[in-house]
């Protein structure tokens, strides 16, 4: 490829926001050139707007200081100047659909790490692993919105990441009734520790609107297109609790799972570790090498020593073992910013670029 496409991040001065453009530095596609946040931050230099919020291990990247932050509502203004854009701004979940809509509407690719399309019947919601045909409903969405080439993909919530893949890869099991209980990182409220001192030594028994994500989602990504739209998927019927944890990164899930086949331990571990998807196949550039891995060691997986596995984008499983209720039970981990959130989104512009949806404009 000789030229990059050109990226804008809509919402690039927040948690998320950040985490894109710490995964875009240097990435061999994209290059990130166009900055949007709210009215406050417009007209600032990134570096300024973004002030001491930074929230990244490394460092801001140099090429992005002097970037100067456009206004989100400027939408013709901001998406002349891209190929495409990632959406993380936070607002009201209207006001995210509306201008999501008004970026596809100007021909400009959305990819969202938003919630707010992911049941817009014709907006596929995606993991690439898993569920990259359903890319192709946005063909018939294309039509609704009147756009040759602008629409929004998304991808699903991030306390789904780590058992809604192990779950995919046991499917010939026939997996039918699930019940997980997700222990959840404060990034994935957008914080740290330093501004929810809080959460020091706490637990959290509520995350809203979680359970609902976490029972539901997984049900559309193993979905199917019917009549231009995602049809979800009946079963396994999944029952969760979701706790707010103190640990910085890493989303944790303890899942008991009944099958109609009953497989034996070994063929549960090695149907995880050989499960390949597209993006391993095209050796997309943010693809982990290996999507699974499982650690026969009883007190892994670890947030502090497997959340950084494959560079944040796979998924550790350990603590496999029969049940004497459910028929098996497992614990899994993911990183819940990198594959839960941005991490998952430039993969799905990955696969949107290699499947030919996005393009120079
Ligand atoms: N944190 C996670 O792990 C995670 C995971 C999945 C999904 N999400 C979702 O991703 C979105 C972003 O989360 P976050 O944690 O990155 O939030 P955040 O740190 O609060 O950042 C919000 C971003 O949106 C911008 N913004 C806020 N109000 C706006 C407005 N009225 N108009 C235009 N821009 C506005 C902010 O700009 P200023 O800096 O100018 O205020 C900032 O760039 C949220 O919808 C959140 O629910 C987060």
């Amino acid at each position: 490829m000789n030229e990059k496409l050109k990226v804008g991040i809509l919402g690039g001065t927040g948690m998320v926001g950040q985490r894109f453009i710490s995964l875009l530095e240097n990435h061999p596609w994209f290059e990130v050139t166009t900055i949007a946040a709210s009215p406050r931050s417009a007209g600032k230099t990134y570096e300024d707007a973004v002030g001491d919020r930074w929230k990244m291990d490394t460092p801001m990247p140099e090429v992005v200081k002097k970037i100067v932050v456009m206004n989100v509502n400027e939408v013709e203004k901001v998406a002349s100047e891209v190929d495409f854009v990632f959406s993380a701004v936070d607002m009201t979940k209207d006001e995210i659909k509306a201008i999501e809509e008004a970026y596809a509407k100007t021909e400009t690719p959305v990819v969202s790490n938003n919630s707010a399309h992911r049941w817009t019947p014709d907006v596929p919601m995606v993991v690439p692993e898993i569920n990259p045909e359903h890319m192709n409903v946005i063909e018939f969405q294309r039509k609704r919105l009147g756009t040759t080439r602008g629409f929004i993909a998304v991808k699903p919530n991030c306390s789904i990441q780590s058992y809604a893949p192990v779950l995919t890869a046991w499917k010939e099991f026939e997996p039918y009734e699930v019940v997980a209980t997700t222990y959840q990182a404060i990034s994935g409220a957008g914080k740290t520790f330093k501004d929810w001192p809080e959460m020091v030594g706490n637990i959290i028994p509520y995350i809203g609107g979680e359970e609902e994500k976490s029972e539901k989602e997984p049900l559309r990504i193993w979905g199917k297109i019917e009549d231009g739209v995602i049809k979800p998927a009946d079963g396994p019927v999944i029952t969760t609790q979701c706790i707010r944890v103190p640990v910085l990164n890493g989303h944790t899930s303890a899942v008991f799972v009944k099958f109609k086949k009953q497989p034996t331990k070994e063929q549960l571990i090695e149907k995880l570790v050989n499960f390949r998807g597209v993006p391993q196949e095209l050796e997309l550039p943010s693809a982990p090498k290996q999507f699974i891995q499982y650690l026969e060691e009883d007190n892994r997986p670890q947030v502090t020593l497997d959340v950084n596995y494959e560079n944040g984008m796979g998924v550790s499983v350990g603590r496999l073992r029969e049940d004497t209720v459910y028929d098996w039970k497992f614990v899994g981990l993911s990183h819940n910013t990198v594959r839960g959130a941005a991490g998952g989104a430039v993969l799905c512009a990955e696969l949107l670029k290699a499947q030919g949806y996005i393009t120079k404009k």
